[in-house]
């Protein structure tokens, strides 16, 4: 391949209630990132609604890929490669933009790239750090996926250790409907814990699973749920704010622990974090202070890159692309799809 062409790929991303469209430039340089969320929907029923998610996605696709075209003064067939999310994800969701996706690589001739979601997340870190480049350990905290990477090469990836049960994005969201936030949960907890003290209440770190690097919060869930319960009984006050702190502060510390860990065992000077919980600032301030006192390289993205977009797409599809990847018009949506599975 000539090294000195430039590389126009465009990233579609619909796996859960985010539509979003973007025009990324040789992996690492973003010319448009068009974000449509249906926060606001799906906030009346206390959760993501599939159907409604689905439905959403179909009224907004067009408009926000024509969104980012326009934004980024691409016409169709000047792009290298159109990359999707393809899994994990909500089947009726991610079928909306794999058949988008197909439709555009058959009308404007470009070739079509099938993107795991996760590893989507994994890349966001290329964005803003443009030396960052392999082997470096990565966590992978959001609404659907805790796990611990190893980041081998691009698109190499070794799982080190992930959840036995609930995401660490879910744990939040579900103890922030506990406790009146609403949702979603990860960023009310994240604010209102700024008011809250971390020590008030102390819930249980777990640890379990056949790695050492495993994660589990339902535990941790029910110990709030129960504390809860048992304030009630007693008719005693409930600090939203120190419950908020406290729980908070028990995932952070697991989530440090873990990484820490590995980052020791397997002697990588950079780590980077990704997905929606990376954007929480007593996650990062953590993370950031415990590699500093190891000498290691903390590399995050920005708090809209962290959560559901299509700018990381487009980078992981860089990669992908590079390395041979194309998919055909047969391309699926694979609701459980794994990392480094095509
Ligand atoms: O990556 P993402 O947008 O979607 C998935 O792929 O799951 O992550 C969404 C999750 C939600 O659970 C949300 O509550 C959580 O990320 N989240 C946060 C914060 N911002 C979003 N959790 C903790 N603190 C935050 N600031
Ligand atoms: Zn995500």
């Amino acid at each position: 391949m000539d090294s000195k062409k430039d590389y126009y790929i465009l990233g579609i991303e619909s796996s859960c209630d985010e539509t979003a469209a973007a025009v990324v430039k040789n992996g690492r340089e973003v010319l448009s990132n068009i974000i449509s969320s249906q926060i606001d929907i799906h906030t009346l029923y206390g959760g993501v609604v599939p159907e409604i998610a689905s439905r959403k996605h179909i009224e907004r696709i067009n408009q926000v890929v024509d969104e980012a075209l326009k934004e980024a003064g691409m016409k169709p067939e000047e792009f290298d490669a159109v990359g999707v999310t393809y899994g994990p994800g909500l089947v009726g969701p991610l079928l909306i933009g794999v058949s988008f996706a197909k439709a555009f690589s058959y009308a404007a001739n470009v070739p079509l790239v099938g993107v795991n979601h996760i590893e989507g997340h994994i890349s966001a870190n290329f964005i803003e750090n443009p030396e960052l480049e392999p082997p470096f350990l990565c966590l992978v905290v959001s609404g659907g996926h805790t796990h611990l990477v190893r980041v081998n090469d691009y698109g190499k990836y070794e799982i080190l250790g992930m959840t036995q049960d609930d995401a660490a994005g879910e744990a939040f969201d579900k103890v922030a409907r506990a406790i009146g936030l609403g949702y979603p949960g990860g960023p009310k907890i994240d604010k209102v814990s700024k008011e809250g003290d971390p020590d008030a209440i102390h819930f249980p770190r777990a640890h379990v699973g056949d790695s050492e690097y495993d994660f589990s919060f339902s535990g941790l869930k029910s110990a709030v749920l129960n504390y809860l319960n048992s304030m009630e009984m007693k008719h005693e006050e409930i600090v939203q704010a120190d419950v908020a702190a406290s729980f908070q502060k028990a995932v952070v510390d697991v989530l440090v622990q873990n990484s820490m860990k590995a980052l020791d065992r397997y002697g990588d000077k950079t780590f980077a974090i990704a997905g929606g919980v990376a954007s929480n600032s007593a996650l990062r301030a953590a993370m950031k202070k415990a590699c500093a006192e190891r000498n290691i390289r903390f590399c995050h993205p920005s708090p809209v890159l962290c959560t559901d977009n299509a700018a990381m797409i487009g980078a992981a599809a860089y990669y992908d692309f590079m390395a041979g990847c194309r998919a055909g018009l047969d391309l699926n949506a694979v609701p459980n799809l794994r990392l480094g599975e095509r």
